[in-house]
């Protein structure tokens, strides 16, 4: 095989680049809760170490890059298939129960085969505002909602936690979407079935810390500390099972239409159900990987953009996703150091966000920075990539957007929206994915038209 391009004696070695011990690393995230602030101790770590450092979590190795370019660096050179890390607990439930792996967590000729037929569905703008009319209906609902909330404050104009909301605004709208029918969570009683959905969601956020930052928890201390792998098998059984019953509902109205002689029209979950271009199973988990996905990092973004602003810049400020991870699939020289093949990579999209170097005062809220002078002006910057970047990016994005997009449009033409002095500070802190510390509590008052 032939040496990476720029190997030369000036080459350094992984040994030879600065970072945390092991030990301060295990009393950060065990002892002080590191767990809730995995993008402070990112930022920490960068300052301290320089941009390019590398830790040690337990057996496994991290290499992160908290520089603006090695990022681009990293992402452009990646191959037909890149790999974001470890996903051998998603993999392993999978298996245990006879399942398939979804986008999130399926590799090489798998994840590319599904991904080719999941990106001609929903990754171009024209494919997704065919759900223009669906999900503005499900606005609709939200607006009814804020009237219902208020009107139960004694100032009328107060809904608390915002949060909680949008989370149920997000699933339904994606839903609507993946699975092409309604799910009632933005009514007064939300049906059981979709409630215990929701359960299923939060707990598998909280064992987030110990599948996916701890890595898997070895299989030989499962015996001693069940609780852990229970969970996680629980949480996914959840996910699964709502998956299902929508995805068998929507076969059966199929059939049904078929055998009537009826044209089946409808989405993407209709789509894929006639064309067979992926497995049954393989629909099964991609709804459910996308569902999972789809929710919370949309219901965040909004709970935070209807707080201080537009989404662009909010998603500058607070990335859903504050590091993501890369496995490097070569030998690769990255700020003067040999990084070999496999080694894990953590993109620290939360620290380049916030530097100064890729943002003139990056810690002021100016979305005003994100506005185009013309055609020509390019404002696209490697610093902040929330969606990610190429062909392993977010493939949601067009659909979070339109989510967003519409319902912030139609909040701001109908209210003006203030935040209640009920409200602290709020902090974000990581939960899984980078979140309001805080419940937000906001005032909707009527515009006069
Ligand atoms: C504000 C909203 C959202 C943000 C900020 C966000 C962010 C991200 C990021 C950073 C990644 C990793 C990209 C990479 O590794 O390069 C990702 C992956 C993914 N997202 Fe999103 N996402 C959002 C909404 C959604 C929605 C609404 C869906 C589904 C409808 C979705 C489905 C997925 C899936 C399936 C993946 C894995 C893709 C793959 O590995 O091929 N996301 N998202």
């Amino acid at each position: 095989m032939s040496p990476p391009i720029g190997l030369d004696r000036t080459t350094k070695t992984l040994k030879e680049m600065p970072g945390p011990s092991t030990l301060s690393n295990l009393i950060e995230f065990f002892w002080k809760d590191g767990f809730s602030r995995v993008h402070e101790i990112q930022l920490e770590h960068s300052k301290k170490y320089g941009k390019i450092f590398k830790s040690r979590f337990g057996p496994q190795l991290v290499v992160s890059i908290a520089d603006r370019d090695l990022v681009a660096q990293v992402l452009r050179s990646e191959s037909a298939a890149p790999q974001r890390g470890n996903m051998d607990s998603w993999k392993e439930y999978r298996d245990l129960r006879g399942r398939s792996t979804g986008l999130i967590s399926a590799e090489g000729e798998d994840w590319l085969r599904m991904r080719s037929v999941l990106r001609q569905l929903v990754m171009r703008p024209r494919d997704v505002a065919v759900f223009s009319d669906d999900v503005n209906a499900v606005v609709d609902d939200l607006i009814k909602r804020i009237h219902v909330l208020r009107s139960q404050e004694s100032d009328g104009v107060t809904v608390h936690n915002v949060n909680d909301l949008f989370f149920n605004y997000a699933m339904e709208a994606v839903a609507a979407i993946l699975y092409e029918c309604r799910l009632g969570c933005l009514e007064n009683d939300v049906p059981q079935e979709t409630q215990n959905y929701i359960s299923a969601l939060h707990l598998m956020f909280s064992s987030f810390k110990t599948t996916m930052y701890a890595g898997a928890i070895p299989k030989w201390l499962r015996t001693i500390i069940p609780k852990p792998w229970e969970e996680f098998c629980h949480s996914w059984d959840g996910l699964f099972k709502f998956s299902l019953i929508h995805v068998n509902k929507r076969l059966t109205d199929i059939k049904a239409q078929l055998e009537r002689g009826e044209e089946v029209k409808g989405g993407v979950l209709t789509h894929m159900l006639v064309t067979k271009q992926i497995s049954l199973e393989d629909i099964y988990a991609n709804v459910t990987e996308m569902l999972l996905a789809g929710v919370d990092t949309t219901s965040f973004t909004l709970s935070w953009a209807t707080y201080i602003g537009l989404v662009k810049e909010t998603l500058r400020f607070f990335p859903v996703l504050p590091g993501n991870g890369r496995v490097t699939q070569d030998d690769l020289i990255l700020g003067g150091y040999f990084i070999p093949k496999g080694t894990q990579l953590a993109l620290c999209h939360y620290s380049t966000s916030l530097d100064d170097e890729n943002f003139v005062d990056a810690l002021d809220f100016r979305p005003d920075r994100w506005l185009r002078k013309d055609a020509s002006d390019h404002v696209d910057n490697f610093g902040s990539i929330p969606f990610g970047y190429g062909i392993r990016s977010c493939i949601g994005k067009r659909i979070a957007e339109l989510e967003m997009h519409l319902l912030l449009t139609r909040l701001i033409q109908k209210f003006h929206i203030s935040v209640s002095p009920f409200t602290d500070d709020v902090k974000a802190k990581t939960h899984g994915l980078l979140c309001p510390g805080a419940p937000i509590n906001l005032q909707f008052t009527d515009r006069e038209i």
